[in-house]
């Protein structure tokens, strides 16, 4: 596989890419299943209709890799939590973890509860062209606490942060039991057939540097040491957004780094790419325009030309992003690169 070959940093034909987000609402077919399954998670727990909106951006754009179709957040559903997505919100718990006797709701064996992810993983990786890599993902312990501690998105982190600064024990409590199931999350997602998998820390950039380091990079860490451990042949993509200013003190035992929007390429070039494979970085709004697209594709590559690297955006595609200019991304990458 192209994509597993890259992040090991083994030559390749081009230089494969990929989106985050692939899968979504700026995909014509894509909001048809969903309306079929009535709700995003109803759409999450279907493992046919999961398979199939996986599968849709690998057939209408031409990416590289898939990325499985689900969320960070059925991590929390399934260790008890009560989720739902709300209108124009997005993401609500109703029920936040706040207090060592809030920490007692959370049950065990989530991992084991999440059968509807493999189930799906299954069916993606029969239908899947042999060629591309299948992504399989989890959300960052710190990214994922932070939505279990503040119920909802944020923009201060006051109620999570108060906690860090005031009962950090707590906080590392939680950290340690989300460890654990996501350990066990992602080793289950290998077993079922994914070939790749990315941790989305996407709240890194909250969090002052030894505050991060102490209550995500740690973590994320340990994870990584965890599958590198037991499955060496499967590539790991880290992606904490919004730390380029702390670049120098990433380390650990893992394949791909990938660079949010916001740093610059060279920059991580510089830190980082004698030991680690980058993946990204276009600003993901440059998709609105194919001129803006191509300016930035061209930099990127001339910066990333003799260097382990897989094409992507600095996060996610956004809905209203035309379709015809997604599938000119992909193409571009692929002429451009070419060797
Ligand atoms: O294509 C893919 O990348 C795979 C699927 C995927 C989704 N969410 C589908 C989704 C992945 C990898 C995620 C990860 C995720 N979910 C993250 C980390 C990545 C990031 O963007 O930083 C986070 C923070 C979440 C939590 C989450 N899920 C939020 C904040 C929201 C609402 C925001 C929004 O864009 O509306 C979601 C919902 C969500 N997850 C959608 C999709 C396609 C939109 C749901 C819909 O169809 O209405």
């Amino acid at each position: 596989m192209i994509f597993v070959d890259a992040c090991f940093n083994k030559p390749t034909p081009y230089t494969p890419v990929w989106m985050m987000r692939q899968a979504g609402r700026y995909l014509p077919e894509y909001m048809a299943v969903r309306q079929k399954a009535g709700d995003f998670l109803t759409l999450c727990k279907n493992p046919e209709m999961a398979a199939e909106v996986t599968l849709q951006p690998v057939d209408i754009i031409g990416v590289d890799a898939a990325i499985l179709f689900s969320d960070i957040l059925v991590v929390p559903l399934e260790m008890g939590m009560d989720l739902t997505f709300q209108k124009g919100e997005g993401p609500v718990f109703s029920d936040p973890i706040r207090t060592a006797e809030d920490l007692k709701r959370l049950q065990p064996n989530a991992a084991d509860r999440l059968t509807y992810v493999y189930d799906t993983i299954k069916i993606i990786r029969e239908r899947l062209a042999e060629d591309k890599a299948l992504i399989g993902f989890t959300g960052a312990p710190w990214t994922l606490i932070t939505y279990m501690i503040e119920g909802r998105g944020t923009k201060t982190y006051n109620i999570v942060k108060k906690l860090i600064y005031t009962q950090p024990e707590l906080v590392h409590t939680l950290l340690r039991e989300v460890t654990e199931v996501v350990k066990l999350y992602l080793e289950k997602q290998i077993e079922a057939g994914v070939n790749v998998v990315q941790i989305f820390d996407s709240w890194a950039a909250a969090l002052e540097k030894p505050k991060y380091f102490e209550f995500s990079w740690n973590y994320m860490k340990e994870i990584a040491s965890y599958i590198k451990g037991k499955y060496p042949h499967i590539p790991i993509i880290m992606f904490p957004k919004g730390i380029g200013a702390f670049l120098d003190d990433i380390d650990g035992d893992f394949n791909v780094f990938g660079v949010d929007w916001g740093t610059p390429m060279a920059l991580a070039k510089e830190k980082l790419g004698d030991r680690y494979v980058l993946q990204g970085n276009m600003e993901p709004c440059r998709l609105y325009s194919k001129e803006a697209t191509k300016e930035c594709v061209t930099a990127i590559y001339e910066i990333m030309q003799n260097q382990g690297h897989i094409f992507n955006l600095g996060h996610g595609i956004l809905p209203d992003v035309p379709v015809e200019n997604a599938k000119y991304f992909v193409d571009l990458v692929h002429s451009i690169t070419k060797q």
